[in-house]
């Protein structure tokens, strides 16, 4: 069957098997984004609007009906009956979504690379000069260098093709590539920071350290569920880990090489790579069973990093480059957590020094006196727009900024566009802006009639939804020029509650496990790309970063990406991250006795102290 997909303006033609789920064809063309419950009819994000022919419904589909209009399906409900066109409503490119990551700084670390590029130019082999094609290339070499033995195989044609006049890119003295002519200039490396929800990568010179390009992509895993729990359900067979394990290469392939394209570099000329990621994402990259992460005691099958060749990693690079797999912590507490710990070093900083990583999950270290603790806090998708009624990614459209004046709600949107949904920093912002004008109560509701707070002009957006929920409209249908009603449920808000209570009580636990409380911290960096767009104020309203002042909180954008590029950059700094997984201590939240009264606690919001 033939069913003709617009997305993002783009139209795709997919061929389809009677009997096939929407979804997973739509998924398998890697046109699917936005899903988020792994196609189990709860989250709303897979609805396609159907321009002809039919679909069949797995389940009656009036059970949907809070999620669709009319022409409308949910794809994880349907299955192919008959050829079909659809749009899909949710579609953007997710290659180039260059909007929201931060540029690492100008140079990461010091340059000691492993990478080297040699030009040499030989005289070609005669009756009287019967070298072999390797010996004239070590001759001009230095000593004791070693030959990948992969890359023998086209050499004597590529020599003589070359003249003899060939650069020879060597990796810690292994001789893995062989180019013709002089090529020395051309050297870079890679970054791969694989988050639940989104994968950064950044190519890099490795000549001067400089970030050529970053790029940022929605993680194609997502579909199979926004929490690393539902993944790590998906790849308890071995088809299902090799689906998760071949999402996320194929989409850093394909990432890796339109950043090469767009800047001119061929794929050849990456040589190195360095993977951080949370301990699941590593697990799904090397493809290694995950599933004792799920179940206590949450055990990861290896911590160490791993060394592999860019063939056996499967990406779009050198097939003799190295791509090296930072080490975890623990079941919980991954090599990003390294990153973070590598970019800002807290063991060495006076005082009490807190970096909190939050994404999906909020991973947070402490460093103290020549120790570090660690920690892992489940937050969910929350903060990334992810399980919110219309929440999405920060993107174009997404609500990144709002304030609340008298009868006034000014809306930030990223690219000046009308608004589609709310991100994880608008999700903050308008629920503090909403406490602080006391719309929302201390303990996370909306005000009602019998409260103090619904005696204003704002009171007058809160309503009723349609699911019987209760809600507050930010953008009445068309007032900014968007086609439906944009708003914060109740649901919306108790999610945020649940995220910011993991933190919080992870911070708390943290502090406590160290001797200390909130209030002795002396500096508290904010790590990630939502780090940069957070408003501190907001944060502070939310209770995120319990007892510690607005002005010892510091975003220092991504910290997990930069530590990892000090690593590309660096061998010695590769050992030290080795190092670093060796002596940092992780506190495991889940078990731990005093957590759950911590989060409790932390669901409700601070006092507003007016003044
Ligand atoms: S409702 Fe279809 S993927 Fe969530």
């Amino acid at each position: 069957m033939k069913i003709s997909v617009i997305s993002a303006g783009k139209k795709h033609v997919l061929q389809a098997e009677q009997g096939a789920n929407l979804m997973e064809c739509l998924n398998e063309a890697g046109l699917m984004e936005g899903s988020e419950c792994g196609g189990r009819g709860v989250c709303g994000k897979c609805v396609v609007r159907v321009l002809s022919g039919t679909f069949a419904d797995i389940k009656d589909r009036e059970q949907y009906k809070r999620f669709c209009k009319e022409n409308e399906v949910l794809a994880c409900n349907c299955t192919v009956t008959e050829d079909a066109a659809i749009e899909m409503g949710y579609g953007r490119d997710d290659i180039s979504r260059k909007v929201r990551l931060p540029g690492l700084s100008e140079h990461v670390g010091t340059i000691e690379t492993s990478v080297s590029k040699v030009y040499i130019e030989m005289t070609a082999p005669t009756l009287h000069d019967q070298l072999s094609d390797i010996e004239r290339i070590l001759a001009k070499l230095p000593a004791k260098t070693r030959f990948s033995p992969s890359i023998l195989h086209d050499l004597p044609s590529k020599l003589r093709k070359a003249d003899f006049k060939v650069t020879c890119t060597l990796f810690e003295g292994e001789v893995i590539a062989i180019e013709a002519g002089d090529t020395t200039s051309a050297c870079y490396g890679c970054i791969i920071d694989i988050g639940t929800t989104t994968v950064a990568m950044y190519l890099v010179d490795l000549l001067t350290g400089s970030v050529i390009d970053a790029r940022g992509l929605a993680n194609p895993q997502r579909v199979y569920g926004a929490d690393v729990l539902s993944r790590i359900t998906v790849a308890s067979t071995s088809e299902g880990l090799a689906k998760m394990q071949d999402l996320v290469r194929q989409g850093i392939r394909t990432v890796m090489h339109v950043m090469c394209a767009d800047n001119n570099i061929a794929d050849e000329n990456v040589y190195q790579a360095v993977v951080v990621g949370n301990t699941s994402m590593s697990h799904f990259f090397l493809g290694v069973d995950p599933a004792n992460l799920a179940v206590a005691p949450f055990v990861p099958c290896y911590r160490q990093s791993v060394t592999l060749k860019g063939a056996q990693a499967g990406l779009s690079m050198n097939p003799e480059g190295y791509v090296h797999v930072l080490a975890n912590i623990s079941g919980y507490v991954g090599s990003d957590t390294i990153g973070v710990a590598m970019a800002t070093k807290p063991w060495e900083k006076k005082g009490i020094t807190i970096a909190v990583d939050i994404g999906t999950n909020g991973e947070i270290i402490l460093g103290y006196k020549g120790w570090v603790l660690a920690c892992s806090a489940a937050a969910g998708p929350a903060f990334e727009g992810a399980h919110i009624e219309q929440g999405m990614r920060a993107g174009e459209g997404a609500i990144e900024r709002v304030s609340l004046k008298d009868d006034k709600v000014t809306l930030g949107i990223i690219g000046d566009t009308a608004p589609q949904g709310i991100c994880g920093s608008g999700l903050i912002d308008v629920v503090a802006e909403l406490i602080t004008a006391g719309l929302i109560t201390r303990r996370g509701s909306f005000v009602t009639e019998k409260d103090e707070g619904f005696n204003q002009p704002l009171a007058s957006r809160l309503r009723t939804g349609g699911s019987g929920i209760r809600e507050f409209v930010l953008a009445y249908t068309g007032e900014h020029g968007n086609t439906k009603d944009i708003v914060l449920t109740q649901k919306d808000v108790r999610e945020l509650q649940l995220a910011k209570a993991a933190i919080a009580a992870g911070i708390e636990i943290l502090v406590k496990e160290a001797g200390f409380t909130t209030a002795d911290v002396d500096r508290c960096y904010l790590a990630g790309a939502f780090g940069n767009y957070l408003d501190k104020e907001k944060a502070v309203v939310l209770g995120l970063f319990p007892g510690i002042p607005q002005e010892k909180i510091i975003a220092i954008g991504n910290a997990a990406a930069e530590g990892a590029g000090m690593c590309l950059l660096s061998a010695s700094q590769r050992k030290m991250s080795d190092r670093i997984a060796s002596f940092v201590k992780p506190v495991e939240l889940s078990t731990h006795p005093d957590f759950n009264d911590k989060w409790i606690h932390c669901l409700n919001f601070p006092r507003i102290t007016k003044g």
